[in-house]
Parts: structure tokens; sequence; C-alpha cells
């Protein structure tokens, strides 16, 4: 039987030295799905309500009816476990919410990789979300926009009077930008108000501060204000990573340099970028739906931020001196702990908890860890054996179950279908009844 080993870390943030469980669970995904949350229930500490609540699939109808307008029903998809994440000294255990088969094993195979040279290193630059006015019909643009940044300190003041209790966590408006834009209704000014909306996603605190900003506005530069919302290209809250993938841990110099020609493909063709960037995506969105975030929000981040400046991938890879893998990403990370589906939604409560992260920041840091390492995943597949071997596997475990084998049977009748590549129904059952 597993026996969680627990280690003595110090926390990358609190500097604290606490007791955390191992995420490296050898052969989680052979247990059974009650088996699987028994762990993690164990790992995360969630009660027998929590636990209750993932297993019965539990997003109540009439919390659905106050999520969202004209509700006839919840829809669902799988909820997987990503093992082995070592981020900042951390261990973690992700849940990620996804239809696509994969996707987990993949994350959680890099994981391990990169596990074995220290795991993940993140940086956050804080949870700063822009939002914008738009101001038109302005006779001298140059002029409202001066009037704007000499009243830099009142538009401050006027926009933190909207939630004395984020300013009271030390967020709120910290800055107010002005940038004229030439559009084909000619020329606008376009206002920002920089706010740090700590643990939130942001959308309404930042709207609500744009909506009730836009008389004063109007006055000061004489213009006529129609939109005042969020933007979702998040570039002042960034998320970044940064792993070793050592060239023995992953298949040596042959894998390396297949990785760097598949990084290369991508920063110069933006019909590969889109996949490479998706795939990033796979991970960090499935972490998004999984604790109740706008998950739009943030791909909506990511794409336009990679394309400032030409469409590009949002990770990087370079050998270093010893022949090493290192990997990076720089993504906007717009997600919350608190406010929208996060805390209204049982599941994602519970998820949040299982991810045991303390902030918005520390989700953040984890989203990026994951983007890495699913693209790292994505990359070392492609450049080796191809992606459909592992799709393949399970399809291949689905149809073995089907057929009716049983415990160490389905691993046995898995490997033979993967082996002469037929992966049917009628022959899962025929090489079933071969090896009993
Ligand atoms: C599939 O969902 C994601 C990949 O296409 C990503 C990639 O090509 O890098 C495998």
């Amino acid at each position: 039987m597993y026996v969680f080993r627990v280690k003595h870390r110090r926390h990358y943030k609190s500097g604290k030295i606490t007791a955390f469980m191992n995420s490296r669970i050898p052969g989680f995904y052979k247990l059974s799905v009650n088996e699987r949350l028994k762990k993690v229930a164990e790992f995360a500490k969630l009660t027998d309500e929590e636990t209750k609540t993932i297993f019965s699939r539990g997003l109540p109808l009439d919390v659905a009816d106050r999520m969202i307008e004209n509700v006839i029903g919840t829809f669902e998809l799988p909820l997987g476990i990503a093992t082995n994440f070592l981020i900042d000294g951390k261990d973690y255990l992700i849940p990620m919410a996804i239809e696509e088969p994969s996707v987990v094993a993949a994350a959680s195979n890099a994981a391990r990789m990169a596990r074995e040279s220290g795991g993940f290193i993140t940086d956050y630059t804080g949870s700063v979300m822009i939002g914008q006015i738009q101001v038109t019909k302005l006779t001298d643009p140059n002029s409202a926009r001066f009037e704007v940044l000499r009243h830099r300190d009142e538009i401050i003041e006027k926009a933190n009077e909207c939630d004395p209790m984020l300013v009271s966590l030390g967020g709120g408006c910290k800055d107010v930008e002005a940038r004229i834009i030439d559009t084909m209704m000619g020329k606008m000014l376009i206002v920002h108000l920089v706010v740090d909306v700590k643990d939130a996603m942001g959308a309404n605190a930042v709207n609500t501060m744009c909506e009730s900003l836009a008389p004063f506005i109007e006055r000061i530069t004489g213009g006529k204000v129609y939109l005042r919302i969020i933007s979702n290209l998040a570039s002042y809250r960034l998320a970044r990573a940064k792993a070793v993938f050592a060239k023995d841990v992953i298949g040596g110099e042959e894998v390396v340099e297949g990785i760097m020609l598949a990084y290369a493909f991508a920063a110069a063709d933006p019909y590969r970028c889109a996949t490479h960037n998706k795939g990033i995506m796979n991970g960090i969105s499935a972490l998004m739906i999984a604790t109740g975030n706008d998950f739009r929000a943030v791909e909506a981040g990511a794409h336009s931020y990679a394309s400032i400046g030409g469409y590009r991938p949002l990770t990087t890879y370079e050998v270093d001196g010893k022949g090493n893998l290192v990997g990076t990403i720089e993504v906007p990370m717009a997600a919350g702990i608190i406010g929208g589906a996060t805390k209204v939604n049982p599941i994602a409560k519970a998820c949040l908890k299982i991810l045991g992260v303390e902030s918005a920041e520390e989700l953040a840091r984890v989203a990026a860890a994951l983007g890495l390492a699913q693209n790292f995943a994505a990359l070392r597949a492609l450049a080796t054996e191809g992606i459909q071997r592992g799709h393949m596997e399970l399809h291949a475990r689905n149809l073995a179950i089907m057929a009716g084998a049983v415990g160490e049977e389905v691993d046995r009748v898995v490997e033979i279908m993967v082996r002469d590549r037929k992966i049917r129904l009628d022959y899962a059952k025929e090489v079933l009844e071969r090896i009993r």
C-alpha cells in the first residue's frame, strides 16, 4: 500500500516551515475512482461533506439557477487530478476539468520529469488589471489626455470610493493611463484605470470603477464616454514559471533537439503557434474550469498577449551548458480565489481546497507551471512517438474494460492491443480470451 511521505519544506511566500504531503503518487492512475478520491481527500484534508460533493457531482440545481439565466440543468465534465507537481518547493495536486484524454496524464508525466531537477520555480507581477474608459467626440484629444493625467489623483480617489473593502485589503486603483488611438471613427482617448484586485478575478470591481468614473471623465475632457469595461489583455498580471528538464530524464540529446526544433517551428509559424499555445491552455483552462474561474478571460488574455509584436509562443526553450532543456512560460493570469463561481460552486470550492492555494497569486503561479508542463509534454510526445499512442492507450483501456477485463487483466489487454495496433472491441475480447 502506498504511504504518504510527509516532508518539511519552506513555503515560498510565508517562509514558514510546514509539513506538506507529497504529490508524487506512483500508480495513482491504476486506482479506482473511489480510491483516488480517498487519496486526494487525505492529501487535502477534505471533509466528508466536500468528498461527497465531488463524488456525487453536486452542483445543486438551486445554486445553478442563481448562477445564470434560464437554467434547465447542469452540465458535467470529467474532473481529473494531475500529480507530481513541485512548485516553489511545495507539492500540489492539481484538479483539472476537461473532456480531452491524455491531458491530465501528460501534465503529471511532465511534472514528474521536472521534479527530478527541483520542480518549477515561478514569479508573479501582481493582481493588477486594467479597466478601459472610451472617450469619443473630442475636438482636441491631446488636451483631453492632458486633463485626465492632470486629474490622476482625483480619479484614483473617486475610483477607490467604489470599493473601500478592496482598498482596506491594500488593493484598489493605483494608477491612471491615457492613450490616444486612431480609429476608423476618428481619434479617441482611452483612459486606463490600473487596479490591484488582490484575490479576485477583478471584473466586477474594475467595471464598477469604470462606470462610476465616466461622468467625471466626460466633465474634464468635454468628450462623450461610451464603453467602460475591463480589458482581458491583463499585461500587468503576468505569471511566469521555469523548469529544467534534464536531458537524461527526458530521453537524451535527440529528444532535446526534437523539442528545440518543435519550439523553433512554433516561433516561426503562426499556424503551428496556435496549436502550441492551445496545448498550453489545455492545462490552464482545465484548472480554471475546475476552480470556477472565467476561463474565456484567461484564454483571451493568453492569446492577445501572445500577439503583441506578432503572434508567438507563450513558452520558450533553451539548452543550458549541460545539455539540459530549460523551459519558461509567461502568461497573463486573470484568475481569482474569491468572487464569481469560485465560492458559489461547491465543486470549485472543493477543488481550490485540493489545490491548497491561499491567494490568487498562488493560483496564478500554479497555473503557469501547469501550462509549461502541458506544453513540454506535448512537444516531447510530438517530437518522439506522436500523441496518438497516449490517446490510443486510454481508448484501449476503455475497450478492455468493456470486453470484461478486470484487475491486472486490463493492463495486459491494453499492452497487447497497443503493441498490435488493433484498438477494437472485438480484438479486446479475443485478447482477453487468449490471456485467460
Ligand atoms: C491537443 O489538444 C494539444 C496539442 O495539439 C498541442 C501541441 O500540438 O503542441 C498536442
